[in-house]
C-alpha cells in the first residue's frame, strides 16, 4: 500500500512538472467531475443510462416526435443542475487557470460548473442546460426565464418548440465549439482529461487528436477507461474532487519556486 501511495505521489508530481514546463495545457472533462456536485454521471453504476434509455429521451428525432416525454427528463435533469454546486474539483482547475497553468476546458458537460467555479475559457462541447433554444426562430432563453409547468414548452415569441441548448444524440456539435476545440486540441503540450468515459465521438477522439500532435496525456479517473491503454501517458486513477486539489497544490509549489 506505502509503494502504492508513492507511485500514485510520483505520477501526480510529474503530472504538475508536465504541466507547469507546457506552453500550453488544456483540459477535456466529462460527467465524472460533476459527480461530486450530485450530479449522476450517464454511464457505469447508478448512471442515468441505467434508469432511460438515451435512445428515447435524449436523441433529437425522439424529441420531435414526443417532445413531453423527453422534455420529463430534461426537466428532472434541469432541476438536478439548478441545485448543483462547483465542488473541489471544478475549484482546482479554476484555480489552475488562474496559476497561469490550465489555457481552456474543453466540457462534454450541460451544467456550467466550470464557469461558475472560475474558469474564464469553457468550450461547452454539448451546450448548457441552463440555456433554452427555440427550434422555430433560434432564440435563447435562460431557463429560468420559461416555466417548465406544462410540457413541452414553446417560445414566447414564435411559438416554436423550445429545447435545452444541449446536444441531443443524432445533433452536430455548435460549430464555434468544434472549431474552437480542435484548435485548442492542435496547440496543447498537454492535455488533462478528468471524469469522461470516451465513448462518446466526436468528443472521444480529441484525446487521440491532441496526442498525434505531440501532446502529453494525463488522465484521471477512479477506473480505466478506453483511453487509459490507448492515449494516457500517465493515469492518476482516483476521484477528480481528491486528486485535482492534490494536482493544483502541486502546481502552486512549482509556482511558488
Ligand atoms: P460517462 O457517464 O460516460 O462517464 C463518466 C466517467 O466518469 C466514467 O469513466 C467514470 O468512471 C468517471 N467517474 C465517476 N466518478 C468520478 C469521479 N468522482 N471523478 C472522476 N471521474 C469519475 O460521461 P461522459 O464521458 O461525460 O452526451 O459522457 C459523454 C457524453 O455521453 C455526455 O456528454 C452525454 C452522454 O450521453 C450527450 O448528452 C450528447
Amino acid at each position: 500500500m506505502f509503494w502504492l501511495n508513492k507511485e500514485e505521489e510520483q505520477n501526480r508530481k510529474d503530472a504538475a512538472k508536465r504541466i507547469a514546463s507546457a506552453k500550453k495545457t488544456i483540459a477535456l472533462t466529462g460527467a465524472g467531475i460533476s459527480v461530486a456536485s450530485n450530479i449522476m454521471p450517464f454511464r457505469g453504476k447508478g448512471g442515468l443510462w441505467e434508469k432511460y434509455d438515451p435512445e428515447e429521451v435524449a436523441e433529437i428525432n425522439s424529441f420531435l416526435k414526443n417532445p413531453a416525454k423527453s422534455w420529463a427528463f430534461l426537466k428532472e435533469m434541469q432541476k438536478v443542475v439548478e441545485k448543483a454546486r462547483p465542488n473541489p474539483a471544478h475549484i482546482s482547475l479554476a484555480k489552475m487557470e488562474e496559476l497561469g497553468y490550465l489555457a481552456s476546458i474543453i466540457t462534454q458537460n450541460v451544467d456550467g460548473l466550470h464557469q461558475e467555479a472560475g474558469n474564464k475559457v469553457v468550450i461547452e462541447f454539448h451546450g448548457n442546460t441552463r440555456r433554452l433554444v427555440c427550434l422555430e426562430c433560434r432564440k435563447l432563453y435562460p431557463s429560468e426565464d420559461i416555466s417548465l409547468d406544462a410540457l413541452p414548452p414553446y417560445c414566447p415569441s414564435c411559438g416554436g418548440l423550445l429545447k435545452p441548448d444541449v446536444v441531443l444524440f443524432g445533433e452536430p456539435i455548435p460549430g464555434a465549439a468544434l472549431m474552437q476545440a480542435r484548435l485548442e486540441v492542435q496547440q496543447c503540450e498537454v492535455m488533462l482529461i478528468v471524469g469522461t468515459s470516451g465513448l462518446v465521438e466526436p468528443a472521444a477522439s480529441l484525446p487521440s487528436a491532441a496526442k498525434r500532435n505531440g501532446a502529453f496525456i494525463v488522465e484521471i479517473n477512479p477506473e480505466r477507461t478506453v483511453l487509459t491503454a490507448t492515449v494516457a501517458n500517465i493515469f492518476l486513477q482516483g476521484r477528480a474532487e481528491e486528486i485535482l486539489p492534490l494536482l493544483a497544490d502541486e502546481l502552486s509549489a512549482i509556482k511558488e519556486g
